[in-house]
């Protein structure tokens, strides 16, 4: 028997990665899955809307109202501990988590990447800019990513991932659009393997159960 999913979702912006992981746990798709919290750094993210409005604990956390680093995570490890979050969510954050979290959270932490990595991910690669260093360089495909977080940015193990075309006359909007459009299954689903117990995490490979 796997331990229920007891989700934390961090988030900056309009939160429609968490909305699509809420639908599919409402409908039944994921299960075995709650969404006990949702964390922001911006005050006025579409995300902590979406959780007030569907009765989720929302909380607002910036490391600007801490004295320290230190304090900041020792706060996010107390609201964490306090709804008895087992797993990390990041849906659009755009802040690093600090190395105590990825520690004691080590391989329960995922994010979603709006390309296929390790192409184009990194430091400074997020929002448009990915989609236009993806365009510039005349790729055929990109796609999205859900991968396992690690102390570097964009760098831990793939869990699964999810190709478009790039067309002739893309732009970083549409591109951005297009993947968009397959991040919120390819996350869904990805969550619903954790749930199930199906992914194994060794060093830097994953393995899917059937
Ligand atoms: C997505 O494109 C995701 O790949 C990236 O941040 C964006 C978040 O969008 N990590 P949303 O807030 O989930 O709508």
């Amino acid at each position: 028997m796997v331990d229920k999913l007891n989700i934390g979702v961090f988030a900056s912006g309009r939160g429609s990665n968490f909305l699509a992981i809420l639908q599919a746990i409402k409908q039944g798709r994921i299960t075995n899955a709650e969404i006990a919290l949702v964390i922001s750094n911006k005050a006025d993210a579409g995300a902590l809307e979406i959780a007030r409005s569907n009765n989720i604990p929302a909380a607002h956390l910036d490391q600007k109202q801490f004295t320290s680093e230190d304090e900041f995570t020792k706060a996010l490890i107390l609201i964490l501990d306090e709804y008895c979050v087992n797993f990390i969510v990041l849906a659009g954050y755009l802040k690093k988590l600090s190395p105590a979290i990825i520690r004691r959270f080590r391989n329960r932490i995922v994010n979603i990447h709006p390309a296929l990595l390790p192409a184009f991910g990194g430091k400074g690669m997020y929002g448009l800019r990915v989609h236009e260093a993806v365009i510039a360089c005349g790729a055929r495909i990109s796609g999205a990513s859900v991968h396992i977080v690690d102390e570097e940015y964009d760098h831990g193990p793939v869990v699964l991932q999810r190709t478009v075309e790039v067309a002739g006359d893309e732009t970083p909007e549409t591109l951005a659009q297009k993947v968009l459009n397959v991040e919120h299954g390819l996350y869904a689903e990805a969550i619903r393997l954790f749930a199930e117990g199906k992914v194994k995490v060794n060093g830097q490979s994953v393995t899917i159960l059937s």
